[in-house]
């Protein structure tokens, strides 16, 4: 599927299945989302453009590639993609990081947002969009159109888990936006959590029920 991306490192697949596990605890769960988004993220940054420049080596005055082109900015969706900001500043630590605040209503599991802070002006930043689960797709077209209509152009998406019904939703409502997903689960249930997926991702990361 046109900009789609399911990766298939191993390091990958081994810490999303760690994730799975009931009985991986706050800690553990918190580090594994950090991490995974450091490799998701090493993956959805391979286009970032460079531009070479002069460098003084001890030993001698060269011109070696630095990133270029527009600078970066992370958009969490509260709470869970909260918990994958850190990973993506550990790869571009001049990224300025927005806020958007989303959470499903428990009976239409239509997205309700309740918080909303961009870096201006966000229309000249490569905008990567963070949130650990792709579920119904609700709370990622929900996300993304708010950025555009703050004048967002250039944006990702990156998901650890998601479903296809949420894939379908996201890539209708926006063919531009690159979606990058860590793995690709079966379907939702009736209550629109994924399966086999890893549970309520938010709870996990904060240690609430
Ligand atoms: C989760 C998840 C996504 C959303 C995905 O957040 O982090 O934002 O659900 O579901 P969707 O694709 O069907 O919209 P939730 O609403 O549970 O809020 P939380 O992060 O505060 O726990
Ligand atoms: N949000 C989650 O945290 N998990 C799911 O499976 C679906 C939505």
């Amino acid at each position: 599927m046109k900009n789609v991306f399911i990766m298939d490192h191993p390091l990958i697949q081994h810490k999303i299945s760690l994730l799975r596990k009931k009985e991986t605890g706050t800690n553990e769960f918190r580090r594994l989302v950090e991490e995974i988004a450091v490799l998701i993220g090493f993956e959805a940054f391979r286009d970032l453009p460079l531009e070479d420049v002069e460098v003084e080596t001890p030993i001698e005055t060269c011109m070696t590639p630095m990133l270029a082109g527009k600078k970066l900015a992370v958009v969490p969706v509260l709470r869970a993609g909260l918990g994958m900001v850190n990973g993506i500043t550990t790869l571009v630590p001049s990224a300025k990081i927005g806020h958007i605040g989303l959470y499903r209503d428990p009976e239409t599991h239509e997205p309700h947002e309740y918080y909303c802070k961009l870096p201006v002006p966000i229309e000249q930043r490569q905008i990567v969009v963070v949130d650990p689960m792709l579920a119904t797709g609700g709370s990622a077209v929900a996300a993304v159109d708010f950025i555009k209509k703050h004048g967002g152009k250039t944006i990702k998406c990156m998901f650890i888990i998601a479903a296809p019904e949420g894939i379908e939703r996201l890539t209708k409502a926006h063919p531009d936006v690159q979606v990058y997903v860590g793995h690709l689960d079966r379907e939702l249930n009736e209550a629109a959590y994924i399966c086999p997926g890893l549970g309520d991702a938010g709870d996990r990361i904060f240690g609430t029920k």
